[in-house]
Formats: C-alpha cells, structure tokens, sequence
C-alpha cells in the first residue's frame, strides 16, 4: 500500500495552479450544458480549452479513459464517456474534470440541473451539494478522515438519500488517485490522522433511491441499479497547518 503523500509548501503553491484551472474549466463546462449540447460537445470544448491553458486532461487516456470530461446523466453515477446523446430539459448532468500541470493534478466534479428538475431530484442536488460543504468542514489538521466519510453518510441520510459505497475519493497530487482513499460512509474518529499538506479529492455520490451500483458494458458508466437519478459534487482540498483550503475555486 503507498504512503500518504503530504506537500511542501512549494508544491501546494504548484497545485493550487493545476486545480484553479480545473475549476475554471467546469465552471465554464457547466456555462455550455443547454437542451440540445450533446455531450460529446462539452468534451470537446474541454479539451480545447484545457489544451489552450498549456496543460493536459487528467483523465484522458486513463486506464483508457477515452476523453476529458466525464458527463453523467440522472441515473448515470460517474464516469459517462461524452457521446452523441443530447441534453435534455429536466436533466441532471453530472461533469466532472481534472486537470494536469506543471506536475499536478486538480479534480473536481458538479451536478447541473438543467430547466425545470424533479423537486426530489432538486433535493437530491442539494443533499449532495451541502454534503460536500459539511464534508469540507469537518476537514481538520489534527483530525481523522473518517470524520469526512461521516460527515457525507449523516447528511445523505438525514435527507433519506443513500451513498454510493464502490465509488471514493482520494488523496490527489502527482497522480490522479493517491492514498488516502476517502469513502463516504463509516463510523467517525478512524483512519489517518488529518496533516498539513495533505491534498485530498472529497466527492459524494449520492443517490435518490438505493445505494446500489452497476457498471454497463461500455466498461466505465456507474448507473444506480434501480434507475433512481445520482448526484456528484467534487472538490480538491489541502489541509494547512490550521484550516483547510478549497483548490478548486474558479
Ligand atoms: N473524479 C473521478 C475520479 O477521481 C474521475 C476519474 S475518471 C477517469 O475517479 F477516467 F480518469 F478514471
Ligand atoms: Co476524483
């Protein structure tokens, strides 16, 4: 098992660059999602605008990942390969982008609600929007990071939403996924010991129905297995010598 990679302050200064980036990249990715864009458009953009910041995809070529962008649409959890299939009113359309430079990676994920949503599907948003927020709260130095995994389980639950357990976060640096892993369910008070210099990807996957997963025969799209609508939000966060700081702010 691989150590936790903590940074110097040197490298977090590094990261924050590669993550601003990613954040600018959504943020204008979630500007593009209307009724009509197909998906495979938002990839393309995404490409092109990551190309023109000096910087590459973190996620094509990944395990073979074959794009940019992850776009995942109501009941897709994660990890929808961009396509030809249309946005439609009343969707929700998960994107989730990471970006590499100069050495590091910066990752992050939202939900967009396009048009007039189902009020359960707005509430599932929302769940998972403040999950991530009180997540990132409960993110101390001197902590423990099941405090994190806590956190996103007791929110989901206290709205009757339930949270996906193949799925996790991730400590996040020179490589995409590092050590820690960061599930989003467990008792609090377990696991590593929350240190100055950590860089951590915090991202629910929160579902409206059951917790249950599949993965369909493309190899990569996670959709819940009773069809119910799934919603992502995903922050890069470093842990400083006395708070926590959000990479992933455009
Ligand atoms: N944010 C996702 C993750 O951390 C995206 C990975 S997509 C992949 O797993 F293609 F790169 F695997
Ligand atoms: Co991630």
């Amino acid at each position: 098992m691989s150590r936790i990679v903590l940074k110097s302050a040197a490298e977090l200064e590094t990261m924050r660059d590669s993550c601003r980036m990613s954040a600018e990249v959504l943020q204008a990715m979630t500007a593009e999602v209307k009724p009509g864009v197909t998906t495979g458009e938002l990839d393309e953009k995404a490409q092109v605008m990551i190309k023109k910041m000096g910087a590459k995809p973190s996620f094509l070529g990944y395990s073979g990942y074959p794009a940019a962008l992850c776009v995942s649409i109501n009941e897709e959890v994660i990890h929808g390969i961009p396509g030809r299939r249309e946005i439609l009113p009343g969707d929700l359309v998960s994107l989730d982008v990471g970006v590499y430079y100069n050495g590091f990676h910066g990752d992050n994920a939202t939900t967009v609600m396009v048009g007039a949503v189902d009020p359960e599907a707005i509430r599932l948003v929302e769940t998972t929007r403040r999950a991530l927020q009180l997540a990132i709260a409960a993110t101390k130095p001197g902590g423990r990071l099941s405090d994190i995994s806590h956190t996103i389980e007791c929110v989901a639950k206290a709205s009757g939403c339930s949270v996906v357990r193949q799925f996790v976060g991730h400590g996040v640096g020179h490589h995409l996924h590092e050590e820690p892993q960061i599930p989003n369910y467990g008792a609090p008070g377990r696991g590593p010991v929350l240190k100055p210099g950590m860089t951590l990807a915090i991202e629910p996957m929160v579902n409206l129905g059951r917790a249950e997963v599949v993965v369909l025969d493309d190899d990569w799209t996670v959709v819940t297995r009773d069809g119910q609508p799934s919603a992502h939000f995903e922050h890069t966060v470093a842990v400083l010598e006395e708070s926590v700081e959000i990479l992933t702010l455009a």
